[in-house]
């Protein structure tokens, strides 16, 4: 039996194959490479496809039964916030029809284990200090949390529909590498952006200095890939055990944090001290939709499926700062 990892050339799903691989699991992985690399799968056998494409169900499908897929962890999704706002339609055309076709694929080929990268853009602007899965209701402010919100819908309806196993991850603020040549390619959260900033010469830029926050600097919970990674194991593992995965596991949404706090200029100062260069940063206006504080309880997930974060912040810099030094725009 094998996994098939939708998404896995990414910078989350690359983790996520190689720790499968590292405990012997066959490992097939679906991308079409539109933000992927080839090289990030390493020797995991890569199948071309765009899942958004028309006839991509039926090439799935194919796969799956050749492969003897048992189990999808689904990755592949346009992920970036303001292109979603200024492109619904296309966001919902991949995010949404992709996993369409993925779901339906998997009815045909009758595999019945699903777990979905879903995201703590689902929950919008919560006024809370902890958010709960079950007490935060959640509402989406764009289009890109919306597909990830009807994601967990499409899946809970698969389950009553034709018993679809499945969990749903919402992850809040990744970052860093599990190892150094798998470091986030894109430059769209924070370290990356700080990293990119630094690189090009320039100082690092905060959005907002006037938020009812201890420093003036927006709230997030910073989760290790790793550790992030290690989740999806975690919640494979208790899918694929019937007895389990009855218990708690399916048709579950769980919030993948810390349920700790951590401040903008407080990530910039640890970038600092892990580079050793000068961090001084430019304020900028706050930027529209940015709720001052987004901390996930991390409770639901440490009950179910008995996973806790394992690295602070400090490990989340120090590997996101070998990675970009290991990368083609090192620093210095
Ligand atoms: N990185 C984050 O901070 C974060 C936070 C919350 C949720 N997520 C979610 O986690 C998942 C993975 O994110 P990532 O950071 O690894 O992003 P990524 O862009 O690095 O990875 C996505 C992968 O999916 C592939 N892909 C995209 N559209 C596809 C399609 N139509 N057909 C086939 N393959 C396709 C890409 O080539 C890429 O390899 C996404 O669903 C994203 O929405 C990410």
């Amino acid at each position: 039996m094998s996994i098939l990892v939708v998404g896995g050339a990414g910078y989350i799903g690359a983790h996520v194959v190689r720790l499968l691989q590292q405990r012997g699991e066959e490992v097939v992985v679906a991308d079409d490479l539109s933000t992927g690399q080839a090289a990030r799968v390493g020797d995991a056998l890569l199948i071309e496809v765009d899942i958004a494409a028309p006839g991509a169900a039926e090439s799935l499908e194919t796969a799956m039964r050749e492969h003897a897929v048992d189990s999808v962890i689904h990755f592949a999704a346009k992920k970036q916030v303001g292109e979603s706002v200024l492109r619904p339609a296309w966001y919902y055309q991949q995010n949404v029809g992709g996993l369409a076709n993925l779901l339906t694929a998997m009815e045909a080929a009758k595999v019945g284990t699903m777990i979905f990268s879903s995201s703590a853009a689902v929950y919008g602007m919560p006024d809370v200090e902890l958010i709960t899965e079950d007490g935060t209701e959640p509402r989406p402010i764009n289009p890109y949390g919306q597909t990830k919100l009807i994601g967990e819908w499409m899946m809970a309806a698969s389950e009553r529909a034709w018993g679809l196993r499945w969990s749903a991850l919402r992850y809040f603020n990744v970052a860093g590498a599990g190892w150094p040549d798998l470091g986030d390619p894109a430059v769209l959260n924070l370290v990356p952006m700080v990293l990119d900033r630094l690189a090009r010469g320039e100082r690092p830029r905060i959005f907002g200095e006037d938020y009812p926050t201890p420093d003036g600097s927006c709230i997030r919970d910073y989760i290790h890939v790793l550790d992030l990674a290690q989740a999806h194991l975690a919640a494979l593992d208790e899918l694929r055990d019937p007895v389990l995965a009855e218990e708690g596991a399916v048709g579950q949404a769980f919030n993948v944090g810390t349920g700790v706090g951590i401040s903008v200029k407080e990530v910039i100062e640890e970038i600092g001290a892990a580079s050793g260069l000068d961090v001084t940063a430019e304020i900028e206006p706050r930027r529209a939709g940015d709720p001052p504080r987004l901390v996930a309880s991390p409770e639901k997930i440490g009950d179910v499926l008995r996973w806790k974060a394992e690295h602070g912040l400090s490990d989340i810099i120090r590997s996101a700062w070998e990675a970009w030094q290991a990368g083609p725009r090192r620093i210095g």
